[in-house]
């Protein structure tokens, strides 16, 4: 990746949450990547990072109030405003919730609330919300987090770990490094330009589990790998995703909203309360078709010779979006298949009534299941064919998204 952050105008807002103690290391960071750094400090961010630590490692001035000291002259009284034209990006991390209800609310009363709204049209503002897990999920935070995403704000979902009261949850703050490379794809990435930006992505990823008895379950292969590449895709574009997946080993891409699920029908009623908002629809998991009618309690023993397995259906999840997604609203399937690909491809497609479906063969060393690459052959709904090579699951993922653009822009005209 080229060096993006040389020569750029980066200001940080800290606001007064434990995780303030990191952001000296996260100046540091970005000083060696040739970034220019001011820093803005509310008050009570004080309390948990010195205003003489950020000066040293920034070589510049740290800014907390609105009112310079009362011998000031010249510009210095409207310093909100020049900083405001000078940023070519504003992060703000941690954003306690305080922070984040000032924010959405216009208030700017400091200096790092008046300089958000000083700041230039297009500037990537990216916003790291750190707190008590609890917090985070409250309705007013979510609300706030709402408004300000819809501002086009990139909120960046909060890590989940061991919290400052000790309890594990949602609400760390990213470490530095990562907010960094965060930074470098918001000023590397067309996000401005993306229709995604600012729209409501989920994607389904990963195998569903089909509990037999206490212990035991019926599944697949699936990894997860291509449903998380594409949620890091839409994301980086600047889309608001929502990753619903079975259980995997893979972490969440940056900005991502996650929720885990384990069975084909929690996955079915957590895509459900997404159908409405959403704008598109992704349908990357591999989701069992059928489950087991019962499941006994705890394991079953194995006194008989043999047993019969009475397996019921499971619903569709995209078909069921398919079939009544609003116009405007886009459907986007996978087949995965072993033979007869393209007219499988196409009768799903059409079945569940989808916008694109991505055919993708089971190959153990090359495409499908597990493997870190896929083969993908892209089927729209006036029956346009794209083939791509074998690419990695990351690429396959952008060049899908690419097409879903063109088709995203092409049903709402
Ligand atoms: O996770 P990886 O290891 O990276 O592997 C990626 C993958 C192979 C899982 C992925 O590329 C893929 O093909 N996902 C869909 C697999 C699948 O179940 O295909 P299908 O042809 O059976 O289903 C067609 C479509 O309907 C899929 O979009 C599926 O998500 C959806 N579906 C299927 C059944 C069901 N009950 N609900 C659904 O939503």
């Amino acid at each position: 990746m080229d060096n993006v952050l040389r020569g750029k105008n980066i200001i940080i807002g800290i606001s007064g949450g434990i995780a303030a103690y990191k952001t000296p290391q996260l100046v540091r960071l970005l000083k060696k990547s040739g970034a220019f750094i001011r820093v803005v400090l509310t008050e009570s961010a004080t309390r948990f990072v010195s205003e003489l630590a950020l000066a040293t490692v920034s070589e510049e001035r740290v800014y907390r109030s609105l009112f310079p000291p009362a011998d000031t002259t010249g510009t210095d009284y409207t310093r909100h405003i020049s900083l405001g034209e000078w940023a070519d990006a504003f992060v703000i991390a941690p954003a306690t919730a305080n922070t984040l209800a000032r924010l959405s609310a216009g208030l700017c009363d400091d200096m790092l609330t008046a300089l958000f709204l000083t700041l230039r049209p297009g500037k990537p503002v990216m916003i790291f919300p750190s707190m008590d897990g609890q917090m985070f999920l409250s309705p007013s935070v979510q609300r706030n987090i709402a408004i300000l995403s819809g501002q086009g704000c990139r909120l960046i979902t909060p890590e989940s770990g061991e919290l400052a009261s000790g309890l594990i949850g949602v609400g760390r703050m990213p470490e530095p490094e990562s907010i960094v490379s965060s930074l470098e794809k918001a000023l590397q990435s067309t996000v401005p330009s993306s229709p995604l930006c600012g729209k409501s992505v989920v994607v389904t990823a990963g195998p569903t589990r089909e509990k037999i008895d206490g212990v035991r379950f019926i599944s697949n292969y699936s990894s997860g790998k291509m449903g998380f590449a594409i949620a890091r895709a839409a994301s980086e574009r600047g889309a608001l995703v929502t990753l619903i997946t079975g259980p995997v080993y893979l972490e969440t891409p940056s900005g991502v909203k996650r929720l885990d699920v384990e069975t084909a029908m929690e996955m079915h009623d957590a895509a459900k309360s997404c159908f409405k908002s959403c704008n598109i629809f992704i349908g990357a998991a591999a989701v069992s078709d059928y489950r087991p009618a019962t499941s006994f309690e705890g394991k079953m023993k194995k006194e008989k010779p043999e047993i019969e397995l009475t397996l019921i259906k499971n619903p569709d999840i995209l078909a069921e979006f398919g079939m009544q997604k609003a116009p405007g609203q886009l459907a986007v399937g996978f087949a995965l298949e072993t033979h007869a690909g393209l007219d499988n491809a196409r009768n799903k497609l059409s079945a569940k009534n989808l916008d694109l479906i991505a055919l993708n063969f089971f190959d153990r060393n090359t495409s499908g299941f597990e493997v870190d690459t896929n083969i993908l052959t892209l089927i729209d709904n006036e029956g346009l064919t794209t083939e791509l090579p074998q690419l990695p699951k990351d690429d396959a993922a952008d060049k899908l998204l690419d097409l879903i653009e063109q088709l995203y822009v092409k049903t709402r005209q």
